[in-house]
C-alpha cells in the first residue's frame, strides 16, 4: 500500500497524499577484508530504519544539536517551534566565535508555515509556503555597531542599535526561505526505540549573502532534532532559552586539523542541484595525495545508483582560516578520474557524447568503469582535468567521541570554488573516520567496497528517467 501512495506523491505532486514511507537500510554481506573497516562508518546506515512522513508534521519544539556553520560565516544556533495550527516561532541566536559562546544578537521570528507538496527539486522534500508577521532583534554583546553594520544590507535598520533593547525589524528586505524546503525523518535501530531520533531538515542557505532573501533551497542545513531528544546536551541549552537569554556554549579546545586516514558519509547527502551521494575520502599526508570515491544516487536514501566517480589527486596545506577558529585551508588537484555508470539511463546519456568529450565515444555501459583522465576529464559531468579547487577544513567529534570531518560547503549555484575568493566559509555534513590508513591495509574506494543496499518499502524509481543528468560536479 505504502509503494502505491508513494508513487503517487513522487509522480502526480499534486496534493499530498498522507503516507508513512518506509525505508529499511538492510547490509549486503560485507567482504570482511582490511578495507571493510570502513564499512563500520556506514554502520549507521546499515540495520537502520529511516522513516519520512509527507506531509510533515512538524509540530512541536525543534533545535540545534550543535553550533551551526552559517555561510558568512555566522555562527548559530536555532530553536524553532511550530504549533498545531500551522503558526510558528523561530529564535535565531548569533555568535562571534564558532563554539557559540559570545552571543552577539537573537532573532524572534514570528509567522506561519504550510506544507504544499511534495518538492520536485528535491526528491523526499516537502515544499512549503510561509508568511511572516514580526521579526525583532536584540542585541547582547557591546558590539552593536558592528551588528548594525552587517545588518543593515539585510534589514533597514533605521535608528543606532544598543544592547539590551528590543527592536522591531519590518521590512520586505527580511526572509526565512529555509522554510520552503523540509525534509522530517525518524530513524531508528530495531528493536531499540530509546534510540529512535526525529530529525528536521530545513532549506539550505545561499552562500552568497546578497542571493540568500529570494534562494530557492535544493539543499539542507544541519538537521534540527526534537528537543525532547535525550542524549543530547546542546539540544538541552538551546531549548531553554529564549530571546532575552540566548544559550551559551561552551567553549572546546581546538582540534588540530589531521586528514590522514579514511572518511567516510555518515548518511545520504543531498547536494544541491539534485545529487544524493555518499563520499568516501582518503588522505596520505605523508605524500600529500588523495583518493575520493562519489556514489551518486537518484533517491534520498542512497538506494539506486545512477554513477560512480573516483578521483585522486594532490593536495596543499594552507594558512590556518582567519575567520573560523581551528580550521585550516587547503588546495586540491584532481589529475585522475575514473567515471562508473551504474544504470542504464546513465550510460545511455554518456554514450551518446560526440567525440572525445567523456572518455571513449559511444563506449559506456552499465557497471564498467572508464577511465576519464586521457580526454582531461568529462565535459558531459562539468568537469575538466586537473582541476583545482580551494578548501576549508574543521575538526570535530561526534557524541560516541569518534572523529569528524568537515569540508567546505560547495557553492549553491553549483559553481566549483576553483578561485581562492570562492572558498567556502561554512561546511558540508561531516564524514566520520573509519581507519588511519596508517598500516599495509588496502586504500581508497574500490567499486563496490562502500555499497550499502537500502531496503525501501517505496523507495520507487519511477521518476529516474526524468532527472536529467546533473551536468555540474563538483569534488571533495
Ligand atoms: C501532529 O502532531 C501533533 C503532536 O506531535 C498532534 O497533536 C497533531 O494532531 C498532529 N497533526 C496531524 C495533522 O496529524
Ligand atoms: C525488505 O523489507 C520487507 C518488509 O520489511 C521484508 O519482508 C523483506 O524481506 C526485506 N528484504 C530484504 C532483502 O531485506
Amino acid at each position: 500500500m505504502c509503494a502505491s501512495v508513494c508513487v503517487c506523491v513522487c509522480v502526480c505532486v499534486c496534493v499530498f497524499t498522507v503516507s508513512v514511507c518506509e525505508h529499511r537500510v538492510g547490509s549486503d554481506p560485507v567482504p570482511l577484508d582490511s578495507s571493510s573497516r570502513c564499512h563500520s562508518g556506514l554502520k549507521q546506515l546499515h540495520g537502520q530504519q529511516v522513516t519520512v512522513h509527507l506531509p510533515p508534521n512538524i509540530t512541536g519544539h525543534w533545535v540545534s544539536s550543535s553550533c551551526e556553520v552559517r555561510p558568512g560565516p555566522e555562527f548559530i544556533t536555532r530553536s524553532y517551534r511550530f504549533f498545531p495550527d500551522g503558526s510558528f516561532q523561530a529564535l535565531q541566536f548569533y555568535y562571534q566565535d564558532p563554539d557559540c559562546s559570545e552571543p552577539s544578537y537573537s532573532l524572534l521570528i514570528r509567522g506561519s508555515v504550510r506544507p504544499l507538496q511534495a518538492s520536485w527539486l528535491v526528491r523526499g522534500g516537502a515544499v512549503c509556503e510561509y508568511h511572516l508577521s514580526r521579526v525583532q532583534l536584540l542585541c547582547h554583546g557591546p558590539k552593536a555597531a558592528l551588528i548594525q553594520q552587517r545588518l543593515q544590507s539585510a534589514c533597514d535598520l533605521r535608528q543606532p542599535l544598543r544592547p539590551g533593547l528590543t527592536y522591531e525589524l519590518w521590512d520586505e528586505h527580511f526572509s526565512m526561505q529555509e522554510l520552503q524546503l523540509m525534509r522530517l525523518e525518524r530513524s531508528g535501530h530495531h528493536g531499540d526505540p530509546s534510540r529512535q531520533i526525529e530529525e528536521l531538515f530545513l532549506g539550505d542557505v545561499h552562500t552568497v549573502r546578497a542571493q540568500r532573501r529570494l534562494h530557492q533551497p535544493a539543499g539542507y542545513q544541519t538537521p534540527l532534532q526534537s528537543a525532547k531528544a535525550e542524549r543530547c546536551g546542546v539540544c538541552r541549552i538551546v531549548s531553554s532559552a529564549d530571546l532575552h537569554h540566548p544559550p551559551v556554549l561552551s567553549a572546546r579546545p581546538e582540534r588540530p586539523v589531521r586528514l590522514q586516514g579514511d572518511w567516510v558519509s555518515t548518511r545520504c547527502e543531498v547536494r544541491p542541484g539534485v545529487l544524493f551521494l555518499t563520499r568516501q575520502l582518503t588522505f596520505h599526508e605523508d605524500r600529500q595525495t588523495w583518493t575520493g570515491q562519489y556514489e551518486h544516487f537518484s533517491d534520498p536514501v542512497c538506494r539506486h545508483p545512477t554513477f560512480s566517480i573516483s578521483a585522486s589527486g594532490r593536495y596543499s596545506r594552507g594558512a590556518p582560516s582567519a575567520d573560523i577558529g581551528g580550521a585550516v585551508q587547503f588546495t586540491f588537484t584532481v589529475t585522475h578520474m575514473t567515471v562508473t555508470p551504474m544504470d542504464e539511463a546513465t550510460a545511455s546519456l554518456l554514450k551518446v557524447l560526440r567525440g572525445r568529450a567523456c572518455g571513449a565515444e559511444g563506449s559506456w555501459q552499465r557497471g564498467v568503469p572508464q577511465d576519464v583522465t586521457s580526454t582531461s576529464g568529462c565535459a558531459a559531468l562539468g568537469v575538466r582535468l586537473p582541476h583545482t579547487e580551494y578548501e576549508l577544513f574543521s575538526m570535530g567529534q561526534d557524541p560516541s567521541g569518534r572523529s569528524l570531518l568537515y569540508n567546505g560547503q560547495r557553492p549553491s549555484d553549483g559553481s566549483s570554488p576553483d578561485r581562492p575568493e570562492r572558498r567556502p566559509t561554512s561546511f558540508q555534513p561531516p564524514l566520520i573516520r573509519c581507519s588511519t590508513g596508517q598500516t599495509g591495509e588496502r586504500r581508497g574506494g574500490r567499486e563496490g567496497d562502500q555499497r550499502f543496499t537500502l531496503n525501501a518499502s517505496c523507495g520507487s524509481n519511477t521518476l529516474h528517467g526524468l532527472v536529467p543528468l546533473i551536468l555540474l560536479l563538483v569534488f571533495m
